[in-house]
């Protein structure tokens, strides 16, 4: 219960030393009606990451889902994905890690001054719901805390690696509250994500089903979507994977 976690958000945390999946936990959650639950867990053993790739969730991370039911309607969604994303680097940072967001939601920690990163933590977003209204959304986010980066795929780095072992409890709690707040604040989100952005100024490709967009990143919309600069004028992202490259 959220009492035991002294949280201020208002989730229950529910706790699992292994499991599958803490995203697939959050949906069975949501499909019996429950809200504001965070189920957190040290292992999985069946962890889903973005565009069907696999994730590693060694015992020592923050493995995490929320369970939400805002009031919002679908276009509006991306906005907690951001939110997530937002409240993770904070929580990092917290922590004494250089977090920053690669657009949309990876958090990463620059290397050098051209857009290099190594991967800090991911979020996987699953929702159900109507056209006109969300039914329930789940967040699942996963941050390599207290593992070794070599144990983990190639371009990840951890909380351990980059300034020692956190306290996952009272990180759990900071990103909790700071999720919280800006879930019921989302006009703030969008500002607080470009504070963060690794993203903005750099040369990308953006790869989405209509085709790849390569140009410099320029800004995100009021709904998150990257705005990019081609050499045909501007386009519009609304979701894709994005990658960094090498200025020219
Ligand atoms: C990504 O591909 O970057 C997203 C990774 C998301 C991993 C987290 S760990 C907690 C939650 N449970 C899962 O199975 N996936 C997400």
């Amino acid at each position: 219960p959220a009492v035991e976690f002294g949280l201020e958000a208002p989730f229950s945390v529910e706790y699992h030393e292994t499991i599958g999946s803490t995203n697939d936990r959050a949906r069975e959650l949501a499909a019996e009606g429950a809200a504001d639950v965070a189920v957190l867990a040290d292992e999985q053993t069946g962890s889903r990451g973005r565009l069907e790739r696999e994730w590693s969730s060694p015992s020592g991370g923050v493995w995490v889902s929320i369970v939400s039911r805002p009031t919002i309607t679908p276009a509006r969604a991306p906005l907690y994905t951001l939110a997530a994303a937002v409240a993770t680097a904070r929580a990092a940072r917290e922590a004494g890690v250089d977090a920053r967001i690669k657009w949309p939601n990876d958090v990463v920690v620059p290397v050098g001054d051209d857009g290099d990163y190594r991967k800090l933590a991911g979020i996987l977003t699953e929702m159900e719901g109507e056209t006109d209204r969300v039914d329930w959304i789940v967040p699942g986010i996963g941050v390599n805390a207290n593992v070794d980066a070599d144990a983990l795929p190639e371009g990840a780095t951890s909380v351990r690696d980059e300034a020692g072992d956190v306290d996952r409890r009272r990180f759990v709690q900071r990103l909790l509250e700071e999720f919280d707040g800006y879930r019921s604040d989302l006009e703030t989100v969008v500002p607080a994500w470009r504070d963060l952005a690794l993203t903005l100024g750099q040369r990308v490709r953006v790869d989405r089903p209509a085709g790849e967009v390569v140009g410099e990143a320029v800004d995100i919309t009021d709904s998150g979507a990257l705005v990019i600069e081609t050499d045909d004028g501007q386009e519009t992202v609304s979701a894709g994977d994005c990658e960094h490259l090498r200025p020219v």
